[in-house]
């Protein structure tokens, strides 16, 4: 959990990797299927373009797909779900129903200035996904090192957009972040600092369960 920009799929993309479990983001699935023009993207498009929530419905029954997956039988990390109440609620139904349950939820703590700073100057890789920063990973070009893929900004990480979809997280997200603190599972996370340094605390933070 974390607002936009405080580094939730930076960390998942080495988090995942580390545990050999695999990251399962709404986000990254909504635009995936945004970029391939499926019914799925073309009911989400106009709500992440605005920076509002997909509708519950949508977004509940994806997870729910995407969980039954053989690949999430020994473990997953979820980016970017659940996201307000309701989806908090289902997931833990849904996870009821399957057997498991979450052993922690790292909550990534940044303030304001350094998350527009971040998303100013974010570009993502079109063919691999990797996350990269125009400033702080020092690209010259559009291509990604890892894989030479194209690099694309996201049409979200307008300011006007980004300021709404922080007033969307203080409103609809940050009730459950409490909520799991409330079931003793919550982990807060020092976010600001260079990305390796994010990473150790995190995987500090999640030793206790790996
Ligand atoms: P989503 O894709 O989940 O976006 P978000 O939550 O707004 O988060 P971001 O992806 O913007 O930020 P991040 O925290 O992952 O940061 P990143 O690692 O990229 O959702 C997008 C939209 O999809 C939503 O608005 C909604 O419409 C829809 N949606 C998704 N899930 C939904 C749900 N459950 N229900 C309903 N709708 C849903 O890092 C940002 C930048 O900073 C990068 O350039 C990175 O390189 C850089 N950076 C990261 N860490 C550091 C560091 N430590 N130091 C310096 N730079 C860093
Ligand atoms: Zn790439």
């Amino acid at each position: 959990m974390g607002p936009p920009g405080a580094g939730k799929g930076t960390q998942a993309q080495f988090i995942a990797s580390h545990l050999s479990i695999p990251k399962i983001s709404t986000g990254d699935i909504f635009r995936a299927n945004v970029s391939g023009g499926t019914e799925l993207g073309r009911k989400a498009k106009e709500f992440m373009d605005r920076g509002d929530l997909v509708p519950d419905e949508v977004t509940i029954a994806m997870v729910r797909d995407r969980l039954a997956e053989d690949d999430a039988r020994d473990g997953f990390l979820l980016d970017g779900f659940p996201r307000n109440v309701p989806q908090a609620e289902t997931l833990k139904k849904i996870l009821d129903e399957f057997g498991v349950r979450l052993d922690i939820v790292l909550e990534l703590v940044v303030d304001e200035d350094e998350v527009v700073r971040r998303l100013s100057g974010r570009r993502t890789c079109t063919k691999c996904g990797k996350i990269w920063h125009v400033d702080f990973d020092d690209k010259k070009d559009d291509i990604c090192d890892d894989c030479g893929g194209q690099l694309f900004q996201r049409d979200d990480d307008k300011e006007e957009v980004v300021r709404h979809r922080l007033e969307v997280y203080q409103e609809q997200t940050a009730p459950i972040v409490r909520f799991y603190g409330d079931e003793g599972i919550l982990a807060r996370i020092d976010a600001a600092g260079p990305v390796d340094e994010v990473t150790a605390r995190a995987l500090s933070a999640l030793r206790p369960s790996e």
